[in-house]
């Protein structure tokens, strides 16, 4: 009788354990809504919600079957089959559900209250990367962030303004273009610096920009690290030989990149006072993804959903392309050669998010 009372105690300690699990880690690390008033985006395709619209480039992604499944069917511009990054990041920050682009004409002042996205397709650290497709460069990004500033001061005055800029989380989400484009698929980049020292380069890049943010009042700033930018569908085809395996090169100059990212970004939180530089790891759990699919419910990992899967991005993922796209997209981590799906992307910004979102605050 004491052993089995023994039995039911611990049980009925591992379920007690459990429910404080659940409710301590979903409920307290997350903030409180209204706690955090704005969600403000710089970067590449990864969160451009559709600046590339309003730019006369090429990489764009707003026609079909970009954005099918969007509310609505819409696409948007965001490169994907649905929502992008920014989106769920500012959902589960508690702000709202989609991260409009800053350069949409239309904009009305609540959503410039609770943040934009200055991103842009293309783009990188490296000015080289946005430059090569006639797309915003993250100096230009900044440039209208402090339009952005003004426009806020205007509509709610100088101290609400203040307020904003330095509550608000912003993400920077950039790299994998200087990797695959500037680096890896042309020879000007691979002249004049050798891996180690061109993702110094970018390293010293990132850091200048974040330091420019933190210098207009920004305080809580988010970096993503590098994907494995060897295990992009793309990557695989160009550099990953018969069999398209992972292009190593690529995903050893990834890795290096986010250590020195992840040094740099602790050595900033040290030297600037009450900054929060908060290194975002999407390396390893889009890793474990692309090696375990089945595990989160995926079925392909190595080719994208649209158009052949090996090389089309933008205007080879179109209605164009006889070869259309895959019927459930949510069986497949990426949705064209270089983007992931909208399912992947929900399930890495919320890992993200469990492992770093107290560090922002
Ligand atoms: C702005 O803040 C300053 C300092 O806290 C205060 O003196 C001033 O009255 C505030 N201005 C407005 C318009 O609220
Ligand atoms: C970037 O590199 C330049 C040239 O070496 C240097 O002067 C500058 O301090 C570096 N900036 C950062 C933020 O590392």
């Amino acid at each position: 009788m004491k052993y089995f009372s023994g039995i039911m105690l611990y049980n009925y300690m591992v379920i007690l354990a459990t429910f404080i699990q659940i409710y301590y880690c979903e409920g307290i690390e997350f903030p409180e809504k209204g706690k955090v008033p704005a969600f403000i985006v710089f970067g590449d395709s990864i969160v451009d919600p559709g600046n590339n619209n309003y730019i006369a480039t090429v990489g764009k992604a707003d026609f079909p079957p970009y954005g099918r499944d969007f509310p609505g069917r819409v696409p948007t511009g965001r490169y994907s089959n649905g929502k992008i990054p920014s989106d769920f990041f500012a959902e589960e920050l508690g702000i709202k559900e989609f991260v409009p682009p800053y350069l949409d004409p239309k904009l009305n002042i609540n959503e410039l209250l609770t943040g934009v996205s200055f991103a842009s397709g293309a783009a990188g650290y490296d000015p080289d990367s946005a430059k090569l497709a006639n797309v915003l460069t993250l100096e230009d990004q900044l440039k209208y962030f402090k339009g952005y500033i003004k426009k806020l001061k205007a509509a709610v005055g100088e101290n609400r303004t203040s307020a904003i800029i330095s509550e608000s989380v912003y993400l920077v989400c950039a790299g994998s273009n200087d990797i695959t484009n500037t680096y890896f698929s042309l020879p000007f980049a691979r002249l004049k610096y050798n891996v180690p020292a061109y993702t110094s380069k970018m390293v010293n890049w990132s850091s200048t920009f974040v330091q420019e943010l933190y210098g207009l009042g920004a305080r809580r700033i988010g970096v993503v690290s590098a994907p494995p930018c060897g295990c992009l569908p793309s990557q695989r085809t160009l550099h990953g030989g018969l069999r398209k395996s992972c292009a190593d090169k690529e995903n050893q100059a990834s890795i290096l990149f986010n250590g020195k990212l992840s040094t740099e970004l602790s050595n900033l939180n040290q030297k600037l006072p009450q900054s929060r530089f908060v290194y975002l790891d999407i390396y390893n759990p889009l890793l474990n993804l692309i090696n375990n699919p089945s595990q989160s419910g995926f079925e392909v990992a190595n080719k994208g959903c649209c158009g052949t899967g090996n090389l089309a991005v933008s205007f080879l993922c179109s209605k164009l392309n006889p070869l259309g796209a895959c019927k459930d997209a949510s069986k497949y981590i990426f949705w064209d050669s270089f983007h992931p799906t909208e399912a992947a992307y929900k399930i890495i910004v919320h890992h993200v998010l469990q492992q770093s979102v107290a560090n922002f605050f």
